[in-house]
Parts: structure tokens; C-alpha cells; sequence
């Protein structure tokens, strides 16, 4: 009876450590689980913490500008200094770092006796954008409708990268046309060539206009930062192929 009673005290005991062994496993085990589920959140959410300004922003006929986005705007006189380049409009706006980075472009290529250049456009809000683009359509109903057969001068309101306030449209006082000649111009030449030093590329090349929809302008650059700028230019790539891999033969 007492032997009965002992080996019963035995069990229960075995059973109440084993009890107590397996909750603090499984403890453990949540703990663990919620720790590292937090921890995965935590890398999640700082991956996609939106940079303060996306320098690579693609804005082309397949991706329309996104309207939440708010670049640090300042004005051309603010960041260009006059004895570096001129702008033909006291209210034109263009991103802070852009705009710090062609005064630099602009200096750099005074002090290689390159000089004159004139920012003809840099920032411009949608509304303004869809007023060129009805100008353009009024002339032609039909302008834009295959752009990557013909490829356009003026984008829609919602596609021009314009808006982002990272794009310059840079001509010069001797050649003061947004036209393919601009390109042969030693102004225009300096910029395709050293233009990607100061982070800036430009934007519609010769050669791709299959890809971009948008024909040859010598005059627009698009500031993306130096390390992409450098290795669009080195690669020979346009914006598209470099942030999608999108390579179409003509
Ligand atoms: N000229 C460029 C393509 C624009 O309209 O945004
Ligand atoms: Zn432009």
C-alpha cells in the first residue's frame, strides 16, 4: 500500500516536471518566434521606408508620375549662380540637389572655357505639362498615340519627369533651339560627355528611342546621382534599360 503510494507520488511528480520541462519549451519557442518575427517586420519596414527623395524615379509612358510625391523644390536663383549659367524665368523651380549639382556641372564646364549655358525649363507641375500636351494635341489629334514608333517631344501631364523637379532643359546663348543640332554644339557635346560627373544623364538618347518614346533631346538631362549617371554613360544605357533590364532591338 505504501510502495503503492510512493510509486503514485513518483508518477505524479515525473509528470509535473515533465509538465513544466514542455510549457518552457514552449515559451521559448513563442518568444523566439515573436522576437524573430518582429525582428523580420523591423527589416521589412526599413527596406521600404521610402528614400527622402527617389533620385531614380522612372517617369515614362508605362509609369505615370506618382501624385504623393513632394521634391524639395527651390528656385533656380537660389542654387545657380549667375556667373555659371542664366535661366530665362525668375519662377523656375527645380529639385535642391539637382539643382546643386548643375551649378557645379555648370561651373566645371566655365573653368574648361565651356560657357553660355541657359536653362530653358526645369521643374513644371502637371497642370502646366497638360497644357503643352494639349498644344501639341490640338496641332496633331492623333500626336502620342504610338510613341515607341513615333516617339514625341512633349509628354502627357501625368508622364513627364518634369514634374519631379529633376529634369533641366539646358541649351546655350549660342544655340538657344531645343533642336538634334544642340547635340553637335560644343556646349551640347561638353554636357553628354561630362554630364554623368555631376549626376545627371541624358535622358533621351539618339539610339533609344524605341525604348523611351521620346525622340533624340540633346537638351534634357535628368539628375540621378553620380554612381547611376556614371554607369548609364559608361554602359551606354538609357533609364529604362538600367532600372528594368529592358533591352528591345529597333
Ligand atoms: N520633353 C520631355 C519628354 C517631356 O515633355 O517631359
Ligand atoms: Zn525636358
Amino acid at each position: 500500500m505504501v510502495r503503492m503510494q510512493k510509486s503514485k507520488r513518483k508518477r505524479s511528480a515525473r509528470k509535473a516536471f515533465l509538465l513544466i520541462i514542455i510549457s518552457a519549451l514552449l515559451i521559448f519557442a513563442c518568444v523566439k518566434t515573436g522576437l524573430h518575427g518582429a525582428s523580420k517586420v523591423g527589416i521589412a519596414k526599413a527596406k521600404h521606408q521610402p528614400a527622402a527623395q527617389d533620385y531614380l524615379v522612372l517617369v515614362n509612358w508605362e509609369h505615370p508620375i506618382d501624385d504623393n510625391i513632394s521634391p524639395e523644390l527651390v528656385y533656380l536663383y537660389e542654387v545657380i549662380d549667375s556667373e555659371n549659367a542664366t535661366f530665362n524665368n525668375a519662377e523656375h523651380q527645380v529639385e535642391h540637389a539637382a539643382g546643386s549639382a548643375a551649378n557645379q556641372m555648370f561651373a566645371a564646364a566655365k573653368r574648361e572655357g565651356i560657357e553660355g549655358y541657359i536653362i530653358n525649363s526645369a521643374y513644371r507641375s502637371a497642370a502646366e505639362q497638360w497644357a503643352i500636351w494639349q498644344n501639341r494635341l490640338d496641332q496633331d489629334p492623333s500626336y502620342g498615340s504610338d510613341p515607341y514608333n513615333s516617339p514625341v517631344k512633349a509628354m502627357p501631364g501625368d508622364r513627364s519627369e518634369h514634374s519631379t523637379g529633376l529634369a533641366l532643359d539646358i541649351l546655350s546663348k549660342t544655340h538657344n533651339a531645343a533642336d538634334d543640332a544642340y547635340g553637335s554644339t560644343v556646349e551640347g557635346k561638353w554636357l553628354a560627355e561630362h554630364a554623368h560627373k555631376y549626376g545627371f544623364i541624358l535622358r533621351y538618347p539618339k539610339d533609344k528611342e524605341h525604348i523611351t518614346g521620346v525622340i533624340y533631346e540633346p537638351w534634357h538631362f535628368r539628375y540621378v546621382g553620380v554612381d547611376a549617371a556614371t554607369e548609364i554613360y559608361e554602359k551606354g544605357l538609357c533609364l529604362e534599360e538600367y532600372l528594368l533590364g529592358v533591352y528591345k532591338d529597333k
